[in-house]
C-alpha cells in the first residue's frame, strides 16, 4: 500500500471540504433541531437580522430564513456554500451567502444575533470581531459541550474511532499534545486504490471556563448556559449539548 501524508489539512481547501462532506457534518435532522432551538431562544420578534458564522451547508441559515428572519451566512468554503445556495433555492428562501473568512467582514453593529454552531476554532480576537458585528443589545449564540458529561470528558482526552463506507475505512485519531493543542488525524484506507492517506490538523484548545472568561474579556455580558431545549442549565450530566448565550451591552 502507498502511504500519503498531509499536514495542516484545513477548511477551505477543496479536498478537506470534500472529505468533510463525506464524514463530518451533523445529520440534517440534528441541524434542524439545533436551528429550532435557536429560533425558540430568539423569541417571537421578527424579522431579526441574523448572521450564521461558518454556516457550512447552510441548514441553520435556511431554517432561520424560513422562520421569517433576514439572514446572512458566511463561510470559508466555496464547496459548502454551493450546497447552501442550492438548499436555499430548494426551500424558496433568500439568504445572503458570503464567501469569506468570517472574521474579515465589514459589518459593524449590523446584526441582532450572531450564531456560531459547531465551530472549528475559538479565540479572544474571534469573539471581539463577532461582538463588533452585533448591534448594542444583540445576542451571540454558541454551542458548547457540557464539560462534565462523560462523552465530553472522553473527547477531551485521546480518542479513536473508525467507520466503513463505500468499501473504504476512515480512522480518526484525536490527541492532546504536550502544548495542550488538539491534534486531529484522519486516516483513510482505500483497499481498491491501494492507498493509506493520513491528514493531520493541529489547533489550540480552551476549556469552557476559559472561553467564558474570554467572552467576558471581549466585552460581552449577560453570559448564560442553556440546555438544548433552551431551559437554563443548572448543572449535572444529563445534557451533552448546551447553548452559551452572551449579549453586547447596550
Ligand atoms: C464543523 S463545520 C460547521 C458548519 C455549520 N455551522 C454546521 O453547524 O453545520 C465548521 C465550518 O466552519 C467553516 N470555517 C472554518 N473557519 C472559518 C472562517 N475563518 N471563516 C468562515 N468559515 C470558517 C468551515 O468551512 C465549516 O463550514
Amino acid at each position: 500500500m502507498q502511504r500519503i501524508r498531509r499536514e495542516m489539512f484545513r477548511y477551505g481547501q477543496e479536498d478537506f471540504d470534500l472529505d468533510y462532506l463525506r464524514w463530518g457534518f451533523h445529520d440534517l435532522q440534528t441541524q434542524r433541531n439545533e436551528a429550532a432551538a435557536v429560533l425558540a431562544m430568539l423569541g417571537p420578534a421578527k424579522p431579526l437580522k441574523i448572521l450564521d458564522v461558518a454556516c457550512g451547508l447552510g441548514t441553520h441559515a435556511v431554517e432561520f430564513a424560513r422562520a421569517g428572519h433576514t439572514v446572512s451566512g458566511v463561510d470559508l468554503s466555496a464547496t459548502f456554500l454551493e450546497r447552501a445556495r442550492q438548499k436555499a433555492t430548494d426551500a424558496g428562501v433568500n439568504v445572503r451567502w458570503i464567501h469569506s473568512d468570517a472574521l474579515a467582514l465589514d459589518a459593524d453593529a449590523q446584526f441582532d444575533a450572531v450564531v456560531w454552531i459547531e465551530r472549528s476554532f475559538f479565540s479572544l480576537d474571534a469573539i471581539r470581531r463577532l461582538r463588533r458585528y452585533l448591534r448594542p443589545g444583540g445576542l451571540l449564540v454558541l454551542d458548547e459541550r457540557n464539560p462534565e458529561h462523560p462523552r465530553a470528558m472522553a473527547r477531551g482526552g485521546d480518542w479513536r474511532t473508525w467507520q466503513e463506507k463505500d468499501g473504504r475505512f476512515l480512522l480518526e485519531r484525536h490527541e492532546v499534545d504536550e502544548q495542550a493543542r488538539r491534534v486531529d488525524c484522519w486516516i483513510e484506507i482505500d483497499p481498491s486504490a491501494g492507498t493509506i492517506t493520513e491528514k493531520t490538523s493541529t489547533s489550540p484548545q480552551t476549556t469552557l471556563q476559559e472561553r467564558i472568561d474570554l467572552i467576558r474579556q471581549a466585552g460581552l455580558g449577560a453570559i448564560e448556559l442553556r440546555t438544548l431545549s433552551g431551559e437554563p442549565f443548572t448543572g449535572g450530566v444529563n445534557d451533552y449539548w448546551l447553548w452559551l448565550l452572551a449579549r453586547r451591552p447596550q
